[in-house]
């Protein structure tokens, strides 16, 4: 169901460089922050609607769930590849994050055959290099999110949601969207951008234009797509879904009015059955957190919490497990996540 015929991506990629070739596209290219304001300005003018996917690339259908929802909600649709340094700690994958630029390429433009689509590259005044710089001098400006980032995925990754709110920080003053997409698998980093934009009064895309997407996940086994699921290994592919599994029965547990301590408990356990049948065949799984937290200010529920103590407040079920050297993360969300 798409709208309109000229939709645009705006690509930017951090592996590419001018002498890099691009693949074979039949693309227009944007070599500078000034040339999409042009374009961007004109949207203005003729009141045309500007959505936004930020991405990090090695698309599927979890990213394009997001192209496909601004498509039908946009005239425009924008979409971002950058690999973002600075949301990655030294000891992370930032090396060999997947990065398959034509591929990603072939998979939008098989979104919609009419689309034109533009790209930044390297220039002085390019987008690239005024996010790049943020991770080789470490001493720019940086949007930190004071008492929402170091709780959940914050707490194991403490720079992580640094490098994510000012880099889309960047992204939102340069694109100027009028809506944004991003997925429930990152529910903290939705809810936390949603946050930032209500908080410093972003007028693109403001607060509540900021649309959170469900999930994709594999229909077999309940796997939500990932980029990192590229990392894993067939045996190791086989117990990657255990997280989802730990989080549904925490999910059951709390609907039938257990405490948060006795749902998380019960979730520990089942990664800890699928642990040892996992040793058994040579793959090593290993909890990193699995919590429930308050959608609002995701502070950590009480250990005696219920279902009654919560309220009507959306609670967030969520978690991490290692499989072998992949990280995986994962969650559930119980209640109405507009209305937080
Ligand atoms: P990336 O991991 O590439 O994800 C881009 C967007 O796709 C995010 O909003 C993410 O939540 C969403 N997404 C990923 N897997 C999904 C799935 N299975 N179902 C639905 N949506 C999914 O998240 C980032 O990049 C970066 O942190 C970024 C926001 C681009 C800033 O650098």
């Amino acid at each position: 169901m798409w709208r309109s015929a000229t939709q645009a991506f705006v690509l930017l990629h951090r592996s590419m460089s001018m002498s890099t070739a691009l693949p074979p596209s039949p693309i227009p290219l944007l070599t500078s922050v000034a040339s999409y304001r042009q374009w961007r300005q004109k949207a203005f003018d003729e009141r045309k609607s500007v959505g936004f996917v930020p991405t990090m690339g090695a698309l599927h259908d979890g990213h394009l769930s997001l192209v496909q929802k601004s498509l039908a909600e946009n005239d425009l649709t924008v979409l971002s590849i950058f690999v973002n340094p600075a949301q990655f700690a030294p000891h992370e994958d930032l090396a060999t994050y997947p990065r398959t630029l034509p591929r990603d390429l072939e998979l939008l433009t098989a979104q919609q055959e009419s689309l034109c689509r533009y790209f930044f590259r390297r220039s002085k005044t390019c987008i690239h290099q005024a996010l790049a710089r943020i991770f080789r001098h470490r001493r720019d400006a940086f949007v930190e999110m004071k008492g929402y980032g170091h709780q959940m995925e914050g707490a194991s990754r403490p720079t992580f949601f640094r490098g994510v709110a000012t880099v889309v920080t960047k992204l939102f003053n340069a694109v100027q969207p009028t809506n944004a997409y991003f997925g429930q698998k990152d529910i903290q980093q939705a809810l936390l951008l949603r946050r930032l934009c209500k908080d410093l009064l972003f007028p693109h895309p403001e607060a509540d234009h900021v649309h959170i997407v469900p999930t994709t996940r594999n229909p077999n086994d309940g796997l939500a797509l990932s980029s990192r699921n590229a990392y894993l290994s067939v045996n190791e592919r086989k117990f990657a879904p255990t997280l989802f599994k730990a989080l549904q029965y925490a999910e059951s547990a709390w609907s039938n009015g257990e405490s948060k301590d006795r749902c998380v408990s019960g979730a520990v356990a089942v990664i800890d059955k699928v642990k040892t049948q996992a040793a058994l065949d040579g793959v090593e799984v290993r909890l990193d957190y699995i919590e429930m937290n308050d959608s609002e200010t995701f502070d950590v529920l009480d250990a005696s919490s219920n279902t009654q103590l919560a309220g009507d407040i959306p609670v967030i079920l969520s978690g991490a497990l290692w499989v072998g050297k992949t990280r995986l993360i994962d969650n559930i969300v119980v209640g109405d996540l507009n209305r937080v």
